[in-house]
């Protein structure tokens, strides 16, 4: 926990080099941050309670919130997991490798601390070549929580996990910003009809055209409605700056309106005011720090910029952020939504919609 982190920062050829020193420290129960296509997660194996154990100390996260392990191969996954139904067998043919992790009645071989004792686990084939190659010569599954301290916005770069994790974990893998920008997809497959618990850029509508009916079983904990209400309701509060962070819901012009009265109402009050919003919103705002999350009709643009805009506008010093929630919801946008849900302490409604 108090030791130094070793950066690995690929370039030039050392690809194979990095790789297999980094797979040494797992193999030997280290932990190791390393890129996947969606976020950067905190590695160790995930067969060594020991190991897994150092994961949720570096991270602060609590007891009970369980690992997704990540593999590389089918076979992998008759070890750790038992009744893989036909369905399941669709979706890791149509997605994996990919950002979808899928629930599993596990294996004994599990141990408790990874799935935080259910009789369940998580499993994904991440889509990253860092990833692959680490797990395959690590030659044993990894457990991976997104890398950053439990409640944070979740890294897509290197120096997002550097600045959670520096010296409580063993190493981070600079493998350059991660292509997606949200967590995975997380699907429940142990009830006959398959539950959708996170949404990510496997959308529901793809899952649907694999696999038939699909129930969704996640929630938008909407922290606030109405005007600026509530104090922040810190227990339902994820993936968050340490700034108040308002959002502005709606999918009309009324959402610019509000952003721009609520930044000058604000900024009257001698409050510090950052921006996070689409470049259209952008061209109508003002306040002292505005972050451009790419167009609100680019969903993926958005989501790639998502989490590091939050950590941008959480360094600025400011006392509110005020974030826009007109983005169109095709593709990852429902999950960019759901993360602005989940990080707003307070929110403001301006329609119908949204
Ligand atoms: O994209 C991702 O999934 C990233 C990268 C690193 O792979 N990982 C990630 O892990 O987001 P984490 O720990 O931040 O989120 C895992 C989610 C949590 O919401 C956890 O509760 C849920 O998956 N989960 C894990 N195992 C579960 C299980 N057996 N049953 C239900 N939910 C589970
Ligand atoms: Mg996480």
């Amino acid at each position: 926990m108090d030791s130094t982190t070793r950066i690995f920062q690929i370039e030039g050829g050392n690809f194979d080099e990095i790789i297999s020193e980094a797979a040494r420290i797992i193999k030997q129960g280290g932990t190791v941050a390393f890129p996947t296509e969606t976020v950067y997660g905190l590695g160790a194996d995930a067969l060594n309670s020991e190991a897994v154990r150092k994961i949720f100390q570096a991270k602060g996260r609590p007891q009970d919130n369980p690992l997704i392990v990540h593999i590389t191969d089918t076979e992998q996954l008759d070890m750790l997991a038992r009744d893989v139904s036909d369905s399941a067998h669709k979706l890791m043919d149509a997605f994996w490798p990919g950002p979808l992790t899928l629930i599993f009645r596990r294996r004994d071989i599990v141990p408790d601390v990874t799935t935080c004792g259910l009789d369940t686990v998580a499993v994904r084939m991440p889509d990253d070549p860092v990833a692959m190659a680490l797990i395959e010569q690590a030659g044993t599954p990894i457990a991976a929580p997104s890398a950053n301290i439990s409640g944070r916005p979740s890294p897509t770069t290197a120096e997002h996990v550097r600045a959670d994790l520096s010296g409580r974990i063993d190493a981070v893998i600079d493998g350059g910003p991660v292509r997606v920008g949200v967590e995975s997809t997380v699907l429940d497959m142990t009830p006959d009809i398959p539950v959708l618990l996170r949404p990510g850029e496997v959308s529901v509508e793809q899952i649907r055209e694999c696999v038939g009916e699909v129930r969704i079983g996640y929630t938008e904990h909407r922290a606030g409605a109405g005007e600026i209400v509530r104090s922040p309701g810190l227990k339902y509060t994820h993936y968050s700056p340490q700034t108040r962070l308002v959002l502005v819901k709606g999918n009309s012009q009324a959402v610019v309106d509000r952003i721009d009265e609520l930044a000058r109402e604000y900024r009257a009050k001698n409050f510090r005011v950052g921006l996070l919003v689409t470049d259209e919103t952008a061209e109508h705002v003002s306040a002292d720090e505005v972050f451009l999350l790419g167009s609100r009709y680019n969903a993926s643009a958005i989501a790639s910029n998502l989490f590091a805009g939050l950590r941008y506008l959480d360094q600025k010093d400011l006392d509110i952020i005020i974030a826009d929630g007109w983005i169109e919801q095709d593709g990852v946008g429902v999950a960019v939504k759901n993360r602005l849900n989940k990080a707003a302490g307070e929110s403001v409604e301006t329609g119908k919609t949204g």
